[in-house]
């Protein structure tokens, strides 16, 4: 029995303290964030190879375009302003390969120049900038030498890197070299929704080796060309974790699968890069009840079951203690830890409060038990092209009217803020838990 207990057993006073009720605070320094990435937001990326791919019918649920995307590219200044007017202090942001190198080997300084605009808008907001160098697309130049199943590319790509170290590294604090290499190579060559539409076991082993070495040697070029006595900088991965559970619990088979697919989806990339990871950066969106389904070949033998559970306007399973699960799973690896994304698709804006309340609860937890996790980036910013998916699903704290670029910040945006002003969650956030109203 606690002390409180005990005194009122003793009939006592209830002590002033019980009415204060506690915050669940986040170590100080903690990063409140949020993520977007070029293709999605800025607009007019006409050198890429998603660029291309959109206009082939059928590769865009919707038919429609990326465009003119969320305007970001010329309204990035009121973006970070509202960002930062509801306390974030951290940003996760993609740059454009295609922008910086539109032809092989020559580099555009203008492009060069916005970006330096970019981070610098960013660091007088005195952000923490994290910044990917790989954000799924890649130059048509590039694209039509064989993109990442060429060796080459891993030169191209160490290149590209060099250049932006050198040129911008003054102003980025944590680097991301590829950001989910495992989406990357299924979407692209395993089942052909991306480009380049391959529908190849080889070819995706190429590209995953590809992209293994390429993260590699870009590590080895950020720390060579940037750490100074004084300051290290952090170079890692966001990887795409999957929280993966047996559906039928009591099925040998269905827990066999769960573990083969945890070490092949989670953690084979990491296998194949130790030593070159300073952080580990978790995307978490899934959680796959998963059924091993023999003649399901289609599907490589299994099935993702989400009956009677709830989800996000896109289908995916709502399930926050995933988020836990995964951290839990990475932890192995003793490295910090970075939520480099995470979010949900949904109009209903009061379901994104509970989402974003109950998932940092998670990561509170995670931490409380002694985990290492730094920092929180939000996905997504703005409501933005998801890919394959078009403009349907919207992930912003920000609504995007995208007939007028208007931004519309959505409640979601002050309730994070909440929480990133108190570096903690308040008693009063705590009521969006519970279950979602469908
Ligand atoms: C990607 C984002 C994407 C988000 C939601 C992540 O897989 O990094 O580009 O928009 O998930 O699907």
């Amino acid at each position: 029995m606690d002390l409180v207990e005990t005194k009122i057993a003793r009939g006592a006073e209830i002590p002033e303290e019980v009415h204060e009720h506690p915050v669940l605070k986040f170590p100080p320094g903690f990063l409140w964030g949020s993520s977007t990435s070029s293709h999605q937001v800025e607009g007019g990326n006409d050198k890429n190879d998603w660029w291309e791919w959109e206009k082939k019918p059928h590769h865009i649920a919707d038919g429609t375009l990326s465009g003119s995307a969320s305007g970001h590219y010329a309204r990035y200044k009121e973006d970070f302003a509202l960002a930062r007017n509801n306390h974030q202090n951290a940003h996760r942001l993609s740059i454009e390969w295609s922008r910086v190198e539109p032809t092989k080997g020559e580099w555009n300084v203008s492009e060069l120049r916005h970006y330096r605009d970019v981070l610098m808008e960013l660091k007088s907001h005195s952000f923490t900038v994290m910044l990917t160098l790989h954000h799924f697309t890649i130059p048509t130049w590039l694209a039509d030498e064989g993109g990442w199943e060429n060796p080459r590319t891993i030169f191209y790509f160490n290149r590209f890197v060099k250049w932006v170290a050198d040129e911008l590294g003054d102003l980025v604090d944590i680097w991301v070299t590829v950001n989910e290499p495992m989406i990357y190579v299924s979407q692209g060559y395993l089942y052909g929704a991306w480009p380049p539409g391959k529908k190849s076991i080889i070819s995706s082993y190429r590209v995953f080796r590809n992209l293994t070495r390429a993260h590699k040697k870009a590590y080895l070029t950020l720390h060579d060309t940037l750490d100074r006595r004084d300051r290290t900088v952090k170079v890692g991965i966001a990887q795409n974790v999957i929280s993966f559970e047996p559906y039928r619990r009591h099925k040998m088979i269905d827990m066999w699968f769960v573990r083969f697919a945890d070490r092949l989806w989670n953690h084979w990339f990491f296998s194949r890069t130790k030593r070159h990871h300073d952080f580990i950066g978790i995307n978490y969106y899934f959680h796959y009840r998963v059924a091993f389904v023999p003649r399901d070949y289609a599907h490589f033998f299994f099935q993702v079951r989400n009956e009677n559970r709830e989800v996000s306007d896109v289908g995916w399973e709502v399930y926050p203690p995933g988020i836990f699960r995964v951290i839990a799973d990475m932890a192995s690896y003793g490295k910090p830890m970075y939520i480099t994304e995470n979010g949900i698709a949904v109009t209903n804006d009061d379901k994104r409060n509970r989402f974003i309340v109950a998932h940092v609860k998670e990561i509170y937890h995670a931490i409380a038990a002694g985990m290492d996790v730094r920092g929180y980036f939000h996905w997504s910013l703005l409501d933005n092209f998801e890919w394959e998916k078009g403009f349907g699903p919207r992930f912003g704290l920000i609504e995007v009217d995208y007939a007028t670029m208007e931004r519309r910040p959505r409640k979601s945006l002050g309730i994070y803020g909440e929480i990133a002003q108190e570096n903690g969650i308040k008693h009063d956030l705590l009521r969006f838990l519970g279950h979602m109203v469908k």
